[in-house]
């Protein structure tokens, strides 16, 4: 049993005396490659983690819908009669708005009516980090997705439930957020990407290969906290919405890298660069799908490199920390890093060979403490599963 599994065990058995009727998880993501492409209708290349987030469900004889977290001292509940008028709207806290927001657009995509459902308390609980840009959301949303899906029998499969993710994200949460995290949490598997189309949502499987290659992927958590349902990620996607409008097309997919000395013409300077970083980074993807099959994980390090000068130089979206800890983690022999995630903060990760990983923390953490920043948390993480009932 992992930790969060036996936490939300017990803060179940604290709040009712009903026996569970099961336990669902959903994992954290890294972004491998494809960074701001996802609402641009464009390409990612994400995995999802080890780490996950757990909900635990026990039965209700009154209609209601009862969510409690071990982030939150006091949980929050709704009449399931009530539930299609539960969003948008105000009074939800913010952690309860994810499992919540997953209800209320999943009874929406099913068409059932939610006053002939099952009453239920979920309990959560999650080892994925916080505000590191691992996807912590979409994992609660996954888990809350498929424990919903399944126990009020809504036969929702699982892009439509990663659907319902993003519009808990989008219309409950009140971020203006992508699909790519919600797809990976459904969709992760083990020792693979997801390469993903933006546009058709359609999928493929891509080998990672990293212990065959003598590889691990580690994570510098900055511990620089961000959000993105203000400022800066809502500024990015108004940029290239601006952008994509000025060139006629319906979003930035339908610019191609050979379009870019003829648009610089009609953009101006800022947006260029925004629109820049978008073209190039849909053709960093395919490279790096095509480089995987091809020669393995060994040869893409120059593509994570690129991509981090292009989101640091081109989209601004990376900050000091994230800049030292890949400058650090190639120092010490990565072969190639990035910040991952929506930027302004969060985590930088390394594709590091094995032997190499204690001196990549090492200097992460020495050039943390030399520039004066707060000392980052640095760990391995391994492409793992998606969401799935555990018990
Ligand atoms: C966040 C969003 C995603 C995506 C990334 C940036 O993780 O949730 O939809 O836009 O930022 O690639």
């Amino acid at each position: 049993m992992t930790d969060a599994s036996s936490r939300a065990g017990a803060l179940l058995a604290g709040l009712t005396s009903a026996d569970p009727i099961g336990t669902w998880s959903a994992p954290g993501r890294v972004n491998l490659i494809g960074e701001h492409t996802d609402y641009n209708d464009g390409f990612v290349l994400p995995f999802a983690i080890d780490p996950r987030t757990v909900v635990v469900a026990a039965p209700r004889a009154d209609g209601r819908l009862r969510v409690a977290s071990t982030f939150a001292e006091t949980p929050v509940e709704t009449d399931l009669a009530g539930l299609a008028n539960l969003f948008p709207g105000a009074g939800v806290p913010e952690w309860a708005a994810y499992p919540l927001g997953v209800a209320w657009a999943a009874v929406a995509a099913s068409g059932v009516d939610p006053s002939r459902l099952n009453g239920l308390d979920l309990a959560i609980s999650s080892d994925v980090p916080v505000g590191a840009g691992l996807s912590s959301s979409a994992a609660i949303e996954g888990a809350a997705a498929a424990a919903l899906d399944e126990i009020w029998g809504l036969g929702l499969d699982r892009v439509a439930l990663a659907r319902v993710g993003r519009t808990a994200e989008n219309d409950a949460v009140g971020a203006p957020t992508g699909i790519m995290d919600q797809m990976a949490t459904m969709l992760g598997r083990r020792d693979a990407a997801i390469f993903l189309d933006c546009r058709s949502l359609r999928t493929e499987v891509v080998d990672l290969g990293f212990d065959a290659a003598g590889l691990e992927l580690v994570v510098i958590d900055t511990g620089v906290k961000h959000a993105h349902s203000t400022g800066g990620y809502r500024d990015r996607r108004d940029a290239c919405e601006r952008g994509a409008a000025a060139l006629g097309v319906p979003a930035l997919r339908d610019v191609s890298v050979d379009d870019l000395p003829r648009v610089a013409d009609l953009l101006d300077e800022v947006t260029f660069r925004r629109v820049r970083h978008i073209v190039t980074e849909n053709q960093r993807v395919l490279d790096t799908v095509r480089t995987l099959r091809a020669e393995g994980p060994t040869a893409i390090g120059d593509l994570l490199l690129a991509s981090h000068a292009s989101m640091r130089d081109d989209f601004e979206i990376s900050v000091p920390e994230l800049d030292a800890a890949v400058e650090a983690a190639m120092r010490a022999g990565a072969i190639g890093a990035r910040m991952t995630g929506g930027g302004f903060g969060g985590a930088a990760i390394a594709l590091t060979p094995r032997d190499r990983v204690q001196d990549v923390t090492d200097a992460a953490r020495a050039a943390f403490s030399d520039a004066g920043f707060r000392a980052p948390t640095v760990f391995s993480v391994t492409p793992s599963d998606g969401a799935h009932r555990d018990d």
